[in-house]
């Protein structure tokens, strides 16, 4: 029988994908995969260090799990990702029964160590060279980056994936642990990722998703040819059958216009921008090492909005950050209050050991302090969300159906519906996110979910437009899974690089 493996996933999208790609290659083991731990033979926790919630988060994970291994002698139990790779020493001290520890550029030797824990029962250590000379050449090699194998069943939807194109981050922002838990910036090089892209559509991928810390310095040279995210973008473009092209996450002072101009020109890349801001407080901002002023953001966003009209923006924030007075989170407020972004994803200052801010700044904000701060600006960002929201209703959006809506899912694991099978032409509340990245939630069919369909927005909350579909026909009759025309004819390619 075959063994199966059980997954456990926190942090952001690059953990989504990394988890991804060690069950891709696990399966090519003869893994299955499981989703109830009392079926697993190997217990994997892809684990975030980002804030100290988090890593709690796992702590006690992994605390549960350790019972589970009491009865099951035999299982192999293995953290992975930035908790692996900042904490190996903590992680065998609050957990020895941990077989294997695996840094977030060892991912592929996942499988081999499996096998070296079952037949040695030793401890198996992996993590990277980090940010020496040597990591910064490391490059995809060790890097788990592209296996034909990886798992679609791990994405989330069979028509959208995560494509890693740049891995680490070297900004260094005082208060972030990222540059230490994945190394050195490096970009990968454009054919890999175009190839990687080709074969996602081939699978059946509609929307590609392109990650990096700080995806938009993206940059690739070769000889003299240097490929920038916006050329990168154009030569995905017209890959038939892909139909949206997403970034993630922004920072600030790369923005630069030649990728406001392709958001703007090229019709399948998503009119949406996450850059965060973190601080409305310039000496707030100078602390945490941001390298710009609040009015640089302001006028950054101003660009944004200029050269990608109609473009929706998120941002990040951190409220009581060393040495925040009231009068700088003011600041946050205020920038929050004018930037009318689509929506904010608000935390907490946690320090985190080994950064500069752990080391030069005291965490003087009392945590009560720092809760309230986070439930004031909420409050003005959700009257934002709101608003802008709300100036979506009379509009018609299109929408890439995901699947049954979250009231939907419930129902149906709730009992209130009868499981599966439902005639295809059951009427169900169906979900999926606009070119702006707003959630719609809509009534449909089965059907639907993978196409893309056009939807009147009726209402709207703070977090979810609702509408009708306004046919039953998909746009682009885009029905079959052959390769088909994009849902918008495509315009020239203004940018450098030859199409693929
Ligand atoms: N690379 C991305 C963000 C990575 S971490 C970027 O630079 O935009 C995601 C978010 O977590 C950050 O934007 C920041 O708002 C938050 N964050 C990072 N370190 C944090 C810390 N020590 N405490 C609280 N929030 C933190
Ligand atoms: Fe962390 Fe700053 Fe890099 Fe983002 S840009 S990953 S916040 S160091
Ligand atoms: Fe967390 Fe690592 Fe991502 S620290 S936010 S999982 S890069």
């Amino acid at each position: 029988m075959a063994q199966k493996v059980y997954i456990e996933t926190v942090g952001c999208q690059m953990n989504v994908l990394d988890s991804e790609l060690v069950i891709g290659a696990l399966r090519k083991h003869g893994y299955d995969l499981t989703d109830s731990p009392a079926d697993a033979d190997v217990f994997l926790f892809n684990t975030c260090s980002v804030r100290e919630h988090a890593e709690e988060k796992t702590f006690s994970a992994l605390g549960r799990v350790r019972l589970l291994k009491r009865d099951k002698p035999g299982a192999v139990v293995g953290v992975l990702g930035c908790m692996a790779q900042k904490d190996q020493e903590l992680i065998r001290k609050r957990a020895p029964y941990v077989d294997m520890i695996v840094g977030t550029g060892q991912l592929a030797a996942v499988p081999e160590l499996v096998a070296k824990v079952r037949a040695t029962r030793e401890p198996q250590l992996a993590v990277s060279l980090g940010r020496s000379d040597a990591g910064r050449n490391e490059v995809e090699a060790s890097f788990v980056s592209y296996d034909p194998t990886r798992d679609p069943s791990m994405r989330p939807t069979p028509f959208q994936a995560f494509v890693r194109i740049q891995i680490g981050c070297d900004k260094f922002c005082t208060y972030c642990v990222v540059p230490s838990t994945r190394g050195p910036e490096q970009s990968r090089p454009p054919e890999h990722i175009w190839h990687e892209v080709r074969q996602l559509v081939d699978q059946g991928c509609k929307e590609v998703t392109l990650i990096g810390q700080t995806v938009n310095s993206y940059v690739h040279e070769s000889g003299d040819r240097k490929t920038r995210l916006s050329d990168l973008i154009a030569g995905m473009h017209d890959i038939a059958g892909l139909e949206r092209i997403k970034f993630v996450t922004n920072y600030p002072k790369d923005m630069t216009d030649d990728l406001l101009d392709a958001v703007r020109e090229l019709p399948k890349v998503v009119k949406y921008l996450h850059v965060p801001v973190q601080s409305g407080c310039d000496e707030v901002l100078k602390r945490m090492k941001r390298n710009y002023t609040a009015g640089y953001y302001m006028d950054m966003l101003a660009r944004c909005r200029e050269l990608a009209p109609g473009v929706s923006v998120s941002s990040d924030f951190i409220v009581g950050f060393c040495g925040e007075t009231e009068e700088s989170f003011q600041k946050s407020m205020e920038l929050v209050r004018a930037a009318k972004f689509k929506n904010s994803f608000i935390f907490k200052y946690s320090e985190r050991g080994g950064t500069k801010a752990a080391e030069k700044y005291p965490d003087d904000v009392p945590e009560d302090v720092k809760k309230r701060r986070n439930n004031d600006l909420l409050a003005v960002q959700n009257e934002n969300s709101r608003a802008d929201h709300r100036a979506q209703v009379g509009t018609t959006v299109e929408v890439l159906v995901e699947g049954p809506s979250r009231r939907e899912q419930s129902a149906l694991s709730g009992g209130r519906k009868p499981p599966v099978p439902e005639p295809a032409s059951a009427i169900m509340q169906l979900t999926g996110h606009s070119m702006t990245d707003h959630i719609v939630v809509f009534d449909g069919t089965e059907r639907l979910i993978g196409h893309t369909v056009r939807v009147a927005i009726k209402d709207a909350s703070p977090f979810t437009l609702y509408g009708d579909v306004l046919t039953d026909e998909v746009v682009g009759a885009d029905v079959s899974r052959e390769p088909q025309a994009s849902a918008v004819a495509p315009r020239p390619n203004k940018f450098s690089l030859p199409l693929v």
